[in-house]
């Protein structure tokens, strides 16, 4: 056939667009999209202003509750924490660290009734507990907490519910932001009282801190590595009995996450600044890292969000690696969870908005987040929302959703 000008331009314009969507990635025919799909999602932590709003057996409820953290532990039981906040949605004055367990370690926490009520891990005094930080290190499970004196906040020049002006975090002692660390080797029933491991795990003079907020790991090489801002904190010995050191990071964002992928090598995602507009990642080891960079396939409003390494190879299918968070440059909506197939997690093949299967009755959903992989093979994830109920500003309140839903609904939604 003879090329005429006007197909010799559509062929032209063919190789030119085949060109630009650049080199293949390689093609992962992954066989879990095949199952039946499935999803269900329920509010777990209720803020004061709900209908059956949660409340601690003593009677103390929260005006609202963030920063989730979920693990599954050792026997399957699920443990979700997440900050009680007393009087407002602000970062601080007194918070109490918060958590609830599935009543049995086999029903996955799939229905409300499945749930113990509320219970506390520490809210003594009217400081600030937060940033739940687990990981399950065999039938143990640590957590790592931040705290600070009620009288500060980060920026200062807060008034408390009390009249009370707060000063800036600082460098001094008081005025610093500490870190602790709290373990239970019952399944999350009860809890030892927190230790205070700023002078052995924060570098000296850092005023600022947090640790997570999200979860640790343990490594397939025995570490438990748990992300903390500008560091990895690391345990080493036994399980249950670890020494704890850290590994300074340059360069990271302020709430990280961590996991080992599928190449052996630590990775890094942390939230970046407000002008990033994207995730900030680095690739390292227990001794070494790379710098941080942008990955510009994770649109972020400089947020948390969570990574989730769901397998490793086996013959069930391909190894996976989920990523989540709000995928919006300037706001907090638009929670999406991806699955990435590469070695290094350098490509996420697949995408789903969680808006895909809408929660009703619990505000518009986005912003923190956290993610277990279930005894039943589902992703369980925790997700802030915020219940407004007609209050705006710090007078909104934040509740958490849980959800739960399987490869197969990831990877029968619409492909992005
Ligand atoms: C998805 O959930 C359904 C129903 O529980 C289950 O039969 C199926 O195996 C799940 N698929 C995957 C890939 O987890
Ligand atoms: C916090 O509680 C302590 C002890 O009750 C009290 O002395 C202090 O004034 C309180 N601080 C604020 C900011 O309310
Ligand atoms: C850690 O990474 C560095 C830089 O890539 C490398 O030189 C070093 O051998 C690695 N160490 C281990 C224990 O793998």
């Amino acid at each position: 056939m003879v090329a005429t000008p006007s197909l010799q331009r559509w062929v032209c314009a063919l190789l030119v667009a085949l060109m630009a969507m650049g080199p293949a990635s390689a093609v992962v025919d992954d066989p879990a999209k095949d199952a039946t799909p499935t999803h269900s999602v329920f509010t777990l932590f209720r803020s004061a202003n709900m209908a059956n709003a949660d409340k601690l057996a003593s009677g103390i409820g929260f005006h609202s509750f963030r920063i989730p953290a979920v693990v599954t532990t050792s026997t399957g039981r699920i443990l979700a924490f997440a900050e009680g906040r007393r009087h407002d949605n602000r970062d601080f004055g007194d918070i109490n660290l918060v958590f609830k367990r599935t009543k049995t370690t086999t029903d996955n926490g799939a229905a409300i009734g499945d749930w113990e009520g509320l219970q506390e891990v520490v809210g003594k005094g009217n400081g600030t507990w937060g940033n739940p930080t687990p990981v399950v290190d065999g039938n143990t499970i640590y957590l790592f907490l931040s705290w600070n004196a009620a009288e500060y906040s980060q920026g200062g020049g807060d008034e408390l519910p009390n009249g009370y002006i707060t000063k800036p975090i600082d460098k001094t002692w008081e005025g610093r932001r500490h870190l602790y660390l709290t373990q239970s080797t019952d399944d999350g029933k009860t809890w030892t009282d927190p230790v205070d491991l700023t002078r052995e795990l924060t570098p000296a003079n850092k005023a600022w801190d947090a640790v997570g907020p999200g979860n640790g790991i343990v490594l397939t090489t025995g570490e438990v590595v748990v992300p903390a801002d500008g560091r990895n904190i690391i345990g080493r010995g036994s399980p249950g009995k670890r020494t704890w050191t850290y590994q300074p990071l340059s360069g990271a964002g302020s709430e990280g996450t961590i996991a080992e992928t599928f190449d052996g090598k630590l990775y890094r995602n942390d939230r970046a600044g407000k002008a990033d507009n994207y995730r900030k990642v680095a690739r390292g080891n227990l001794s070494s890292f790379s710098s941080f960079s942008l990955d510009t396939g994770l649109p972020d409003p400089a947020c948390q969000g969570s990574t989730l390494v769901y397998n490793r190879d086996d013959t069930n299918g391909p190894a996976r690696i989920l990523f989540m968070n709000s995928a919006h440059a300037d706001r907090r909506v638009f929670m999406r969870v991806r699955i990435s197939y590469d070695d290094d997690a350098a490509k996420w093949n697949y995408g789903r908005e969680l808006r895909d299967f809408p929660v009703s009755g619990a505000g518009d959903e986005g912003g923190y987040s956290s993610m277990t992989k279930t005894r039943d093979f589902k992703i369980g994830a925790l997700v802030e929302t915020d219940w407004q109920n007609g209050a705006t500003g710090d007078k909104n309140s934040r509740a958490i959703v849980w959800r739960r839903f399987n490869l197969s609904w990831i990877l029968n939604g619409p492909r992005g």
